[in-house]
């Protein structure tokens, strides 16, 4: 690495990633670095800042020549997606491939105003994805410097640089392919719901397919139980003895005390929920929490033993039920139901989702979940309450094009039928007439992004499809 010179910073430390709980031996080593970015890239101003953008980089099978595959970060710190990401390291020895991990400004430690990008509204004016594009064709551009000898901002050559995502971190790769065509050659994306917006994809679906994995892998009267026990819950937590008993039971860390902490628990265990489906994989994994093999099998063995005729024997079946998804470690002291309050990634995705990023998740009859419409009204309120922004649903018709896929050439849709991050996915049948170098990929139950981890010994054949046909399709836009 000593030979390739980054003008960028010495600030460089060694982050080994250890897939845990996975029987692979391989062990995935980035260098963590960075790079200097304005904070606004749209303006000349002389006194426009510029923070440190973080990107991981591992050049254990690069060649020189060789490819890069870069992996357009999203709504996560960037380390989660190298940990869950293990197809990129397995197939770098086929392709000689630079493997590069770039982080989303205002997400992790990628924060444009350090400690006060959350703390000031007005900080966050930049985070837009216009931005966010504009920081990953910043990088690409510092890279095609460092690893193509000849590079020149003159040719008219492209380089062969490769985007990746999954879920968010994948409508990025395949906007970055939109918007910045020459930086890179292609985007492989995976559950990217690019087609997720208002006019386009109802809001229902998300929840029936949490449902829907429930209904499979813990059998009818699991979902029947979470059904009828929001009911229980809300009626119990009615009062100060039936709230305090929930919160000893479930051992949060601080008591329930108004009709706000219950909707904010209850939005926890919601959230619980759309967890453990999309980390539903055949083996032990932490992909949010540590949890063992098929959690929710597991969780559902726990809490079926509970009966709506009793509701203090109900309420400790679904403490015993959530200990598989909180307390998987057995190193838990107490649950903080107010965490992703507190998690500055979770409001930089709240915010994003208030500004452009408009993609309404409701609930009906046909699911698990509280009932719940989606008011357009309600929610703008809610963002301007929070933010003090007002939500812009055209923006993203206006930047991208959502469906208007005609003129754009080489990107892979994948999508998988039981994830509920599939929702919204492009639909060729939807767009306008498209370019043949434009593929959909549909794989059979895989748990979210299950053909990005690393190779396990359950992966079904499915699974070893769809990394065959990447792979068959990274060589055609590589040749
Ligand atoms: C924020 O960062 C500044 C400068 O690095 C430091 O002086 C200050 O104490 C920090 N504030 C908080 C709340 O961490
Ligand atoms: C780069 O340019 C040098 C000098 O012109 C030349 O010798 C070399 O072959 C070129 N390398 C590549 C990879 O094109
Ligand atoms: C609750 O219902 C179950 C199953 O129907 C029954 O076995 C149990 O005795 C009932 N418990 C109470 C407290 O009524
Ligand atoms: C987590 O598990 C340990 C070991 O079983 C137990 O002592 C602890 O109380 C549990 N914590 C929570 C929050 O349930």
């Amino acid at each position: 690495m000593s030979s390739i010179i980054v003008k960028l910073f010495s600030v460089i430390f060694v982050l080994m990633i250890f897939p845990k709980w996975s029987e692979s031996v391989n062990v995935y080593s980035l260098e963590t670095r960075y790079i200097e970015v304005p904070i606004d890239h749209f303006s000349a101003t002389a006194t426009s800042k510029t923070f440190n953008l973080r990107y991981l980089i591992n050049s254990k099978n690069y060649v020189k020549g060789g490819p890069i595959f870069i992996y357009t970060g999203g709504e996560r710190e960037i380390t989660i997606a190298a940990q869950n990401t293990g197809f990129l390291f397995e197939i770098s020895p086929i392709f000689n491939a630079l493997i590069i991990f770039v982080e989303h400004r205002y997400y992790g430690t990628s924060l444009p105003f350090g400690n006060a990008s959350f703390t000031i509204t007005e900080n966050l004016r930049y985070l837009t994805t216009t931005q966010v594009l504009a920081d990953f064709a910043f990088l690409i551009q510092e890279l095609k410097k460092n690893f193509f000898p000849n590079f020149s901002q003159a040719d008219t050559k492209t380089e062969p640089i490769i985007a990746f995502g999954g879920y968010y971190a994948g409508m990025l790769a395949a906007w970055l392919r939109m918007k910045y065509p020459y930086s890179v050659r292609a985007a492989l994306t995976s559950s990217a719901p690019l087609f997720y917006f208002p006019g386009l994809t109802s809001c229902e679906g998300y929840y029936q397919k949490v449902t829907q994995i429930f209904e499979r892998y813990g059998q009818e009267k699991c979902v029947k139980t979470i059904k009828l026990g929001w009911d229980i819950i809300e009626n119990l937590a009615k009062s100060k003895i039936g709230m305090d008993y929930i919160s000893s039971t479930w051992k949060l860390c601080s008591k329930l005390k108004t009709a706000e902490d219950v909707q904010i628990l209850i939005d926890w265990l919601s959230n619980i929920f759309i967890e453990l489906s999309m980390a539903n994989y055949p083996y032990p994994s932490e992909y949010y929490n540590p949890v063992p093999a098929f959690p929710v099998m597991v969780f559902c063995d726990k809490l079926n033993t509970a009966y709506f005729n009793d509701t203090k024997g109900f309420i400790q079946s679904f403490a015993n039920a959530l200990q598989i998804y909180t307390n998987y470690t057995g190193r838990i002291t107490c649950n903080n139901i107010y965490s992703k309050e507190e998690d500055l990634n979770e409001v930089a995705w709240k915010y994003q989702t208030c500004t452009e990023l408009i993609m309404p998740k409701c609930s009906t009859a046909q699911d698990m979940f509280i009932t719940n419409n989606w008011v357009y009204e309600q929610f703008a309120l809610d963002c301007y309450k929070k933010f003090g922004v007002k939500p812009k649903p055209n923006f993203v018709f206006l930047a991208y094009g959502v469906n208007k896929l005609k003129y754009y050439t080489n990107m892979l849709f994948s999508s998988s039928t039981i994830d509920p991050a599939s929702w919204g996915v492009v639909d060729l049948n939807k767009a306008d007439k498209t370019d043949k170098s434009l593929v959909t990929y549909q794989i059979m139950d895989a748990p979210h992004l299950m053909e990005f981890r690393g190779t396990n010994p359950s992966d079904n054949d499915y699974i070893l499809q769809a990394r065959k046909f990447y792979i068959s399709i990274l060589k055609k836009w590589l040749k």
